[in-house]
């Protein structure tokens, strides 16, 4: 019987506990470790997923022989530490967003896995889900004609008190990295690189900013109208608008559950919720990793280096842009 894929967690807070609970959902998946600063919170998680190894040590994790991919689930302004610590031990990687707090670090990264000779891919479920497949396929078919405009917004009001990865520079606090990146990554991810960028921020009193206004042009004249905060309740919509219609992703539209409308000719198309399937969504990213690792390949042909590096020199440029500083970025 060939052996599953065995996944390792790295950090346990509350993104390791649904990455967790979807591998359930992934045939060729088991979550054989899961490691955290506090032998309670391995336990803890061990437990519920009835995991084999509970590591008090990060360093445990990335030294046991019975893992081949560690799910980096840390704040952002750790995953460079982090990461580095796997590659280094020759573990596959699959790093959450965002990557890295800049794009040097990021290279950074990339070039260590690659000189290691493992797979490193960022955690960009959004691209994996079956909804965004489906609007890029509407949008390719040509079914709003040429796009010209997109709008995306994504707001929370963070309740105090505030976990410290929202507020923290060195965590990478900030509403661009954490959820900004998400109307970002839409816009990108369909247009390109973008060739001017307008931004302004409000900043939370440690400096990132709490809520953050974006407008994103592209070469072609495409402009995307892009927001995000910690301070209201938004729709977490996103509308694509063409010459021939638009399609309106609403029910937040970066996640499992987001609903997909196509609207033409003032004829309203409802496509619905594309998940089917049980859980929070994360079992897509998975399965593709562990579809990559059979394939003994290094890159993620879907989620790949070169576009993880767009991504991160966008968020750059936006921050450059508006004025958000991390104490890495003095030391490039
Ligand atoms: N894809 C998604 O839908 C999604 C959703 C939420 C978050 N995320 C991403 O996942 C990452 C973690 O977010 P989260 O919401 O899971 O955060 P969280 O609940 O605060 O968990 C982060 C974990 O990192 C570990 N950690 C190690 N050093 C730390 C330090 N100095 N300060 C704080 N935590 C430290 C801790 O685990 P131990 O104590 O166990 O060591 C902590 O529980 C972020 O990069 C975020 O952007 C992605």
């Amino acid at each position: 019987m060939v052996q599953k894929i065995r996944w390792g967690i790295l950090g346990c807070g509350n993104i390791a506990n649904k990455f967790a609970a979807d591998l359930k959902w992934v045939d060729d998946a088991e979550l054989v470790a899961v490691a955290s600063r506090s032998q309670q919170k391995a336990m803890d998680l061990a437990t519920k997923y009835g995991v084999r190894h509970a590591f008090d040590s990060y360093e445990a994790l990335v030294t046991c022989p019975d893992v081949d991919v560690v799910y980096v689930a840390t704040p952002h302004g750790l995953h460079h530490e982090h990461v580095l610590l796997c590659v280094n031990h020759k573990k596959a990687v699959l790093c959450e967003k965002a990557f890295a707090l800049n794009a040097h670090l990021a290279k950074e990264m990339i070039q260590a896995a690659k000189k290691n000779q493992v797979f490193i891919m960022e955690a960009f479920w959004t691209k994996f889900l079956p909804q965004y497949q489906k609007i890029v396929s509407l949008i390719r078919s040509g079914e709003i004609g040429d796009v010209k405009m997109i709008q995306a917004d994504f707001g929370f009001k963070a309740v105090a008190p505030l976990n410290k990865r929202l507020y923290e520079p060195a965590l990478g606090g900030g509403a661009l990295l954490d959820i900004g990146i998400y109307p970002v990554f839409l816009a990108i991810s369909l247009l390109g690189k973008p060739s001017e960028i307008v931004a302004s921020m409000k900043p939370f009193p440690s400096g990132v900013d709490q809520q953050i206004a974006i407008i994103l042009k592209f070469e072609s004249g495409v402009l995307a109208n892009l927001s995000a905060t910690f301070e209201a309740v938004t729709p977490v919509e996103a509308t694509i608008a063409g010459t021939e219609g638009y399609i309106r992703m609403t029910n937040r539209f970066h996640n499992a559950v987001g609903n997909v409308a196509l609207i033409k000719n003032a004829e309203h198309i409802d496509i619905g919720a594309i998940h089917r399937e049980v859980g929070y969504g994360y079992q897509f990213e998975a399965r593709h990793v562990g579809e990559c690792l059979r394939k003994d390949l290094l890159e993620s042909p879907i989620m790949s280096h070169a576009d993880t590096m767009l991504l991160m020199e966008t968020l750059d440029s936006i921050r450059v842009a508006c004025g958000i500083r991390y104490p890495v970025d003095e030391m490039k």
